[in-house]
């Protein structure tokens, strides 16, 4: 049988980083609001010339680097982003060029902030399938081009950043089960109001910034993350026991810690980086990734779960050995 395993991995996040001290100086709020109701201490802000495309290939190159593989071994690249550099082409096509990578799939996919595990879904299913045999999955989000930095409710949430995974084929286990969702039914409980197709008629145009009715997504998020690890546990005839630590997507510690709570998994075996990197949607599941593996926190052979949720509502869930 033919899996798909986790080869490589790299991160990257932008040097610039602003604490909450230092937004405390741009608009009504305090350090100790931001950390009590969301764990974030700080986050790090794109530079002028940094873009998506940009954060997202130095992500990419650590990550080859740390798998040993080359430009001509790359079939095919998905971007799971929410705030690509361009309408089109896509970021994946963009990061494709300035890797030297020819041939293959490029692709973009915008399911927020469940965009990574969207990407990892879809290269896993090619890999086991033989369309491809070596693929980057990469989140990389700029979210701070569409925050509304005159909104205290949102602006204190959002980072930008950046991780890669290199998937390759093995007939070692690796991605053990996927599964992705999503409900449309609450597009506007999180949302970028105008767009392209919106837009069009420059009369109508909102700014281009993210809105969120905060309280009702938290639930909803909390809601999620129990009932898509509880799913992927039972594909597998699995149980919460097997597995060694749970990657959820980094919005809010206090949603981490009720999901970790309601799942019966403790802290210790759950990664939050949530403090340092705020929310930074599709990025957020390979930064935390690449940080505990750096910290020699996961080893090599331990069975992880990935779980996210975001605007849509999309959500979606991996369960892997590492
Ligand atoms: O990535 C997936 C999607 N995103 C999420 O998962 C985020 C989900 N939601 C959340 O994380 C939380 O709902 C927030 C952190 C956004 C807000 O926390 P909350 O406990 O739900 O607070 P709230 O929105 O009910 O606001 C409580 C109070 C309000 O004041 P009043 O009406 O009680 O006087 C807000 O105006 O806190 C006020 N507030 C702030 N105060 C200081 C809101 N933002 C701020 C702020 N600083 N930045």
């Amino acid at each position: 049988m033919t899996y798909s395993r986790i080869a490589g991995i790299g991160s990257y996040l932008p040097k610039n980083v602003v604490s909450n001290k230092d937004l405390e100086k741009t608009m009504d709020t305090s350090d100790e609001w931001i950390r009590e109701r969301t764990g974030i201490k700080r986050r790090h802000i794109a530079a002028d010339d940094e873009y998506t495309s940009t954060i997202g290939l130095e992500a990419a190159r650590r990550a080859m680097q740390d798998a040993g593989v080359g430009p001509e071994d790359i079939d095919l690249i998905i971007v799971g982003t929410c705030t690509p550099d361009k309408v089109f082409p896509s970021t994946a096509c963009i990061v494709q060029r300035q890797l030297g990578v020819n041939g293959g799939g490029a692709m973009d996919v915008n399911a927020a902030c469940s965009g990574f595990i969207y990407g990892l879904d879809i290269a896993n299913r090619f890999i086991k399938t033989g369309g491809a045999k070596t693929a980057l999955v990469i989140g990389a989000e700029t979210l701070s081009r569409i925050t509304n930095w005159e909104d205290r409710g949102t602006a204190v949430l959002f980072g930008d950043g950046a991780g890669c995974v290199v998937l390759q084929a093995s007939e070692e286990p690796g991605i053990l089960a996927t599964h992705i969702h999503a409900n449309g039914e609450y597009e506007e409980l999180l949302h970028v109001r105008s767009g392209i197709s919106v837009a069009y008629d420059k009369t109508q145009a909102g700014e281009a910034f993210i809105e969120m009715n905060g309280n009702a997504v938290f639930k909803r998020a909390v809601a999620t993350f129990d009932n898509i690890a509880r799913e992927t546990l039972a594909d597998l005839d699995g149980e919460l026991g097997d597995i060694d630590w749970f990657v959820p997507h980094q919005a809010n510690m206090r949603i981490i810690k009720a999901a970790a709570k309601k799942l019966g998994m403790p802290m210790e075996r759950v990664i939050a980086t949530v403090d340092e990197h705020a929310n930074t949607s599709g990025a957020s599941i390979p930064l935390a990734l690449d940080q505990a593996i750096r910290e020699g926190r996961i080893k090599r052979g331990d069975t992880l779960m990935f779980a996210a949720f975001g605007a849509g509502f999309t959500w979606g869930s991996a369960m892997l050995k590492y």
